[in-house]
């Protein structure tokens, strides 16, 4: 398994911390900066890390700013990619069996440096459901191709 990783300034921390917690576990990511606490945009740390997810080049992303919310804006931009902003255990296991996300969110404001991690080893381990669940992903999709489900 290999995870993209993309944060801005507001989460350089937290994916400092995820970086060396992917390490323990022997997880390999590939890190997409930024690489300081100095000030960047996150919507390109965001898309370059969900670029990789959408390519294949990695099978999940895990991004960071300081709520969460601007990089999962970002990446729901890019085509393919299913991104929560998650801030308890319940949404990162409910987001994978439902949803079949492929990028966990989160915000350093918002979660400890442990549930965070949590969160991390429940959405990585976690399987997509399927069933009535792949028809609603199937809509999903269709949105992102610009079909009218209405
Ligand atoms: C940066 O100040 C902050 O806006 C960013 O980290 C993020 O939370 C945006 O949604």
């Amino acid at each position: 398994m290999k995870i993209s990783l993309g944060a801005d300034h507001g989460a350089y921390e937290l994916k400092e911390a995820v970086k060396k917690h992917l390490d323990e576990k022997g997880i390999e990511y590939v890190d997409f900066g930024c690489f300081s606490k100095e000030s960047v945009d996150y919507p390109k740390f965001a898309f370059l890390a969900a670029n990789a997810v959408a390519k294949g080049e990695c099978d999940y992303g895990i991004l960071c700013c300081t709520t969460g919310l601007g990089v999962s804006m970002a990446a729901n931009k890019v085509k393919g990619i299913r991104a929560a902003v998650c801030t308890n255990e319940k949404l990162a296991e409910m987001t994978r069996r439902h949803n079949n996300a492929n990028v966990i969110c989160m915000g350093q404001s918002v979660v400890s440096q442990e549930l965070a991690m949590k969160m991390i080893d429940i959405f990585l381990s976690t399987g997509f459901d399927g069933g009535r669940h792949e028809r609603r992903v199937s809509l999903l999709t269709d949105i992102e191709n610009g079909k009218d489900i209405g």
